[in-house]
C-alpha cells in the first residue's frame, strides 16, 4: 500500500497535490512520501521475529531526509561504502546498528567504519578477512564479523541482481566456508559472531529464500558443533515488491514465517537488509510531456526525464507504471512509447504501452521509482541531477535541490595550459 492516489482528479502524494510541488520545483523530480516509507518499515518490522534488526539497504535511497525519517523509527543500516557510512550517520542511524556489505571495501573504508564503532562487517573474502585483521589490528580493536556465504541458490530474478550463485563475485564458496571460519578463528582482529547471505533483489517467490536461509541454518549448526560463537545471522533483503498492478510477491508475513520456520529458534540476533521493500513504492518520477511525436511506425511521448534520472528500464528491463497527474476523464487508450531525451535507443522508459491519450505539457508519474531511481542518476548529457522532495502530510520539502549545469560546471578545474 502506498500513499499516493487520485483526488479531485489530480494525484497526490499525501494530501499535497502533484502539481502543486512540480509547479514549485520543475521537472523532472522524485517524490516520496513519509507515511508510506514509514508503513512499508512498520509491516515489514511487524512481520519479522522481535527483536531483529532492520538494516535498511541505503543503496536503494540515501537520500538524508529519507534515511532519517526510518532512523527514527528505529532503523539500523546496511552500507556498502564510506560515502553511505557517513550518510547514515549523518541522517541519525547509530554505528551500533550499521552493518558493512560488500565485495570491494578498501583498507581507509574499514578504518572508518572501525573509528565509527559499527555493529559487524559482512565479508565476502578470506582475502578481505587478512586485510580486515590488519586495519583492526593497527587500531588496537576487534571487528566483528559474519562471514557471507555465497549458497549457490538460484534466487530467479533478473540476471543483473542475482548474487547468490557460485558464478556470482558475492561471498565465499559454500564449500570453502567452513575454512574461512577456522582460519578468521586464528586472527586477533577478527571476532567472528555469525553468517551472513544475500541472494539477490526483487525476489518474487519465497522458494529462493527457503532454500538459502536452510542453508544458512545447517551451516550454523555446523558452525558451532567445530566450535565457533555463531550469535547473529544476517539475511540480506531482496525481498520483491509489485511494479504492476497485476504483480503479487510474497507479503512480509509469509517472509516472516520463513524466517521463523529456517532460523527462529537458532538463538541468535537476527539481521534483514531490505532496501526496495521499504524505498520503491514509497517514491514516483515526476516528469513533463515534451513533445507527443507521430514517427512512422510508433507513437511517442517524450518526457523530461530521461535515463539519466532513472535508469531501471534500461538496465534491468524493469517496467514501471505510468500515470497522468491529471486523472483521464474518458476511458480511451492508445499506444505509446515513452521515451526520454537522452541520446540513446535505451532511454526508453516504457515500449507499447496503452495510456489514456496525453498532450504536451501534461505531466506523468512514473510509479514505484523510490528505490534504485534518484541514487542511480547522473547527469549524462549535461542534464542538471534530478531533485528530491519528501512529502509528510500538507506538507512538501525539496531535499535535495536540482544541481544545476552551473554547480556541476563550477566544480571542474580547466587545466592552466588551457587558460
Ligand atoms: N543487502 C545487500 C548485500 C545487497 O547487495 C542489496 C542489494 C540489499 C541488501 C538490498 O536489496 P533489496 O532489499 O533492495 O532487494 N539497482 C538494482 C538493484 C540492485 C540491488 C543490489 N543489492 C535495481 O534497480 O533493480
Amino acid at each position: 500500500m502506498n500513499h499516493f492516489s487520485y483526488r479531485n482528479g489530480e494525484l497526490h502524494a499525501e494530501d499535497v497535490a502533484i502539481g502543486e510541488i512540480a509547479s514549485a520545483v520543475g521537472t523532472p523530480l522524485y517524490c516520496y512520501s513519509s507515511a508510506t516509507l514509514e508503513r512499508h518499515f512498520r509491516v515489514f518490522e511487524a512481520a519479522l521475529p522481535k527483536g531483529t534488526l532492520i538494516a535498511y539497504a541505503v543503496k536503494a535511497n540515501g537520500n538524508l531526509a529519507v534515511i532519517r525519517t526510518l532512523a527514527r523509527l528505529g532503523a539500523g543500516a546496511d552500507i556498502v561504502s564510506a560515502g553511505e557510512l557517513k550518510r547514515a550517520l549523518a541522517a541519525g542511524i547509530p554505528a551500533s546498528k550499521i552493518v558493512f556489505s560488500g565485495v570491494g571495501k578498501t583498507r581507509e573504508e574499514m578504518a572508518q567504519a572501525l573509528v565509527a564503532g559499527i555493529f559487524q562487517f559482512n565479508v565476502e573474502s578470506e582475502e578481505e578477512l587478512e586485510v580486515l585483521n590488519e586495519v583492526a589490528l593497527s587500531k588496537s580493536q576487534r571487528a566483528a564479523v559474519s562471514i557471507r556465504v555465497n549458497p549457490d541458490v538460484d534466487a530467479r530474478t533478473h540476471a543483473k541482481i542475482s548474487t547468490g550463485k557460485a558464478e556470482n563475485k558475492f561471498g565465499i564458496g559454500w564449500d570453502r566456508a567452513k575454512d574461512a571460519y577456522a582460519r578468521a578463528a586464528l586472527l586477533s582482529g577478527i571476532e567472528v559472531v555469525g553468517v551472513a547471505v544475500h541472494i539477490g533483489s526483487q525476489i518474487t517467490e519465497l522458494g529462493p529464500f527457503r532454500e538459502a536461509f536452510a542453508k544458512v541454518a545447517e551451516l550454523v549448526g555446523a558452525l558451532r558443533a567445530a566450535g565457533h560463537k555463531i550469535s547473529r545471522i544476517d539475511l540480506g533483503g531482496g525481498l520483491g515488491v509489485p511494479y504492476a498492478l497485476e504483480d503479487a510477491p510474497p507479503l512480509p508475513d509469509a517472509y516472516g514465517d520463513v524466517v521463523r520456520d529456517a532460523v527462529g529458534d537458532l538463538q541468535a540476533q537476527l539481521i534483514v537488509e531490505p532496501g526496495r521493500l521499504i524505498t520503491a513504492n514509497a517514491g514516483v518520477l515526476i516528469s513533463r510531456v515534451t513533445y507527443v511525436k507521430s514517427g512512422d511506425e510508433r507513437r511517442f511521448i517524450i518526457l523530461d526525464a530521461g535515463m539519466n534520472d532513472l535508469i531501471r528500464p534500461a538496465m534491468y528491463d524493469a517496467r514501471h507504471d505510468i500515470v497522468p497527474v491529471i486523472e483521464a476523464r474518458d476511458s480511451q487508450r492508445r499506444v505509446y512509447d515513452v521515451v526520454g531525451p537522452v541520446c540513446e535507443s535505451a532511454d526508453l522508459f516504457a515500449r507499447d504501452r496503452e495510456l489514456p491519450p496525453i498532450a504536451a505539457g501534461d505531466l506523468v508519474a512514473i510509479l514505484s521509482a523510490g528505490a534504485y531511481g534518484a541514487v542511480q542518476a547522473s547527469s549524462y548529457n549535461a542534464r542538471a541531477l534530478v531533485p528530491e522532495v519528501l512529502v509528510r502530510g500538507r506538507h512538501f520539502a525539496v531535499t535535495r535541490p536540482r544541481l544545476s549545469v552551473e554547480d556541476m560546471m563550477a566544480r571542474e578545474i580547466m587545466p592552466e595550459w588551457l587558460h
